[in-house]
């Protein structure tokens, strides 16, 4: 067994100021459409799949898991479109996806971020900020009064993009993963 450390935050949009998100040059937002599903999944597993978080949710490091789980997201009562974003960089050869995040709308005033990543070439482009606060803009539009999400505290990309948003950690939890992965998961 291997165990993660793993921190609960949250955003309250009365604490903190929320400032507009911008893209560089050459990157565009793609609003959610239910014919996405596979786009987010394909996304997510090129960000996630090397990454700490497919060894503690090893779905995430397969694409018939990112298929999965995109599938069950976008299937849940509380998926919330407007806080569901693709980012597309307009390349030569066409388009290309290069970063992705979903949101649940799980009660009537808090949401929660699914998963959120930059592709590897994109990162470091101020991509991830921009995702977080379309996402957070989103939530907000649909009056939602805060939003929660967890990230894994060895993933220190990630955890200082949440606290340099506003994001504040209200609880530290241990997730326990088996060594084991289970065939079902391996590509
Ligand atoms: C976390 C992730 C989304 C960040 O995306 P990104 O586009 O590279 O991030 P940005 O360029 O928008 O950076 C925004 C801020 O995040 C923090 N940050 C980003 N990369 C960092 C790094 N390598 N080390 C420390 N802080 C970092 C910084 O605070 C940065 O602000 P600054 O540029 O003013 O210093 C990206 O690394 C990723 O996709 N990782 C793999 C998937 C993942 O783990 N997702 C999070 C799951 S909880």
């Amino acid at each position: 067994m291997r165990y993660f450390r793993r921190f609960r935050m949250v955003f309250e949009f009365a604490e903190r100021h929320l400032p507009e998100p911008t893209l560089p040059l050459g990157f565009h937002y793609v609003e959610w459409k239910p014919n996405h599903i596979s786009r987010h999944a394909a996304t997510k597993y090129e960000c996630f799949r090397d990454e700490v978080d497919s060894q503690v949710f090893p779905c995430l490091g397969t694409q018939d898991g990112c298929l999965t789980l995109m599938e069950q997201i976008a299937g849940q009562k509380a998926f919330c479109p407007e806080a569901t974003w693709l980012i597309t960089h307009a390349s030569e050869s066409g388009p290309v996806d290069c970063g992705i995040i979903q949101g649940l709308a799980n009660s009537s005033d808090a949401g929660s971020i699914q998963n959120v990543g930059v592709t590897k070439t994109f990162r470091g482009l101020g991509l991830g900020r921009a995702l977080i606060l379309k996402n957070l803009h989103g939530f907000r539009e649909h009056g939602l009064r805060r939003v929660y999400l967890e990230a894994t505290a060895e993933n220190i990309p990630a955890v200082e993009l949440y606290r340099s948003i506003g994001f504040r950690l209200i609880r530290t939890t241990f997730k326990q993963v088996s060594e084991e992965t289970p065939a079902s998961w391996r590509d």
